[in-house]
């Protein structure tokens, strides 16, 4: 890579990097983030935005703190891709209960910003972006928290996961079954891991038979209540018109819902969303798909969650420039007896288990609408 000596990182370009990091899943698509920018100092704040938590789905903010992980990891990736290093410190603030997250970007390591930035994702279906070279370099493990720690952008085998920031989706449909091949398997198990993070992948086994039991289990325990539903219709949008209106929470387009006046969709969901329901459509769904991803981390506290998140994205990065798409089923890792029971289950002696995906091959998914830039940079 050519270096050009450069003074302070340009807040154009800071500005796309963050944009670059909304494109980032987050749990009913709350975007629960914030940034702050120090161009001074080439430095990018990630915070969770406390009107966005979810006290009901979210008690601890764990999903909140791993949707913040993965903004993170998009930022990296950008940034490598403009050509600059960057590092990460963790800091925790005990008075103000409160933990973030600080990209520094590294003046004087880039070629000034020629990135383009990913559009919106609601305009991004099938586009795909110029890019600079690949750089390919190897995943670091990171050394321990508040730490500034060197970031490389994840290996990938064919391209740079820039590209597939915007390409990225939550696929909710039914797969086709059709297996994933074994070199598939081993490149997704070896992309690079955070310090305390795993993942284990359970591909046409019987334990992933007795995983899907406990998804099962844990949708009958979870899911229907009274508060589940009133949070979920809180982030559910039934229209184009409400989607365009929030530019955040779940479009009837990912889940095989209509566009259809409000009032109706919400008595619709109230009435007929229930656990009984959500654990017959898992278990379609999980027949369906070609394997299951676990995600485990050996503690659970923000900092962790964070890099849960950053694990997170570069695997979904990865398996989407495999051509691979993927769905959450995380209820067995939020009913803490059922969470224990598959701890047991796969002797996780040392780690917890974070989060749940099934993988596979199906048609595309509806992009999901994000908010503006402008509205997530707090000075
Ligand atoms: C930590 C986390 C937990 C999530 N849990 C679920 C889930 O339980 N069920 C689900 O359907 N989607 C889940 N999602 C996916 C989000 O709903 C999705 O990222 C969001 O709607 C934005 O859509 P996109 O991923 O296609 O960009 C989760 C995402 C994250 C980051």
């Amino acid at each position: 890579m050519k270096s050009l000596q450069v003074s302070a990182v340009d807040r154009g370009l800071l500005t796309s990097l963050v944009q670059s990091a909304t494109f980032a899943p987050s749990l009913l698509n709350t975007q629960p983030w914030k940034f702050r920018i120090s161009e001074k100092e080439s430095l990018i704040t990630v915070l969770p935005d406390p009107d966005r938590r979810l006290d009901w789905l979210d008690p601890d903010k764990r999903y909140l703190f791993i949707s913040l992980g993965c903004a993170v990891e998009n930022l990296i990736i950008a940034a490598d891709h403009a050509g600059f290093q960057s590092s990460v410190q963790y800091r925790h603030y005990p008075d103000e209960k409160l933990t973030t997250a600080s990209v520094q970007i590294k003046t004087g390591t880039g070629k000034q910003p020629v990135q383009k930035p990913p559009v919106q994702n609601n305009a991004a279906q099938n586009q795909t972006f110029q890019t600079q070279p690949a750089q390919n370099q190897p995943v670091q493990n990171q050394p321990v928290q508040n730490q500034p720690v060197q970031n490389h952008a994840a290996q990938n085998p064919t391209s740079d996961l820039y590209d597939f920031i915007p390409l990225r989706r939550t696929n909710r449909k039914m797969y086709n079954k059709k297996p994933v091949p074994s070199e598939i398997i081993d490149r997704l198990n070896s992309i690079g891991k955070e310090p305390g993070q795993n993942i284990t992948i359970y591909s046409g086994t019987t334990r992933a038979s007795e995983i899907g039991r406990l998804v099962m289990k844990a949708d009958f325990m979870l899911l229907g209540s009274h508060e589940q539903k009133i949070e979920t219709l809180k982030w559910t949008r039934f229209n184009r018109k409400e989607e365009e209106k929030h530019g955040d929470g779940i479009s009837y387009r990912n889940t095989g819902g209509m566009n259809v006046p409000k009032w109706i969709g919400r008595s619709w969901m109230y009435l007929f969303n229930n656990g009984d329901s959500e654990a017959r459509h898992d278990a379609k769904k999980l027949k369906s798909s070609s394997a299951l991803v676990l995600f485990l981390s050996e503690q659970d506290n923000e900092t962790s969650w964070f890099q849960t998140g950053r694990v997170l994205q570069r695997f979904l990065l990865h398996a989407t420039a495999e051509g691979l798409q993927h769905a959450y089923i995380n209820s067995p890792c939020e009913v803490r007896q059922v969470r224990e029971e598959l701890k047991r289950y796969l002797h996780l002696s040392t780690y917890r288990p974070q989060i749940l995906l099934r993988i596979g091959y199906a048609k595309e998914a509806a992009p999901s609408v994000r908010r503006p830039v402008q509205d997530v940079i707090v000075t």
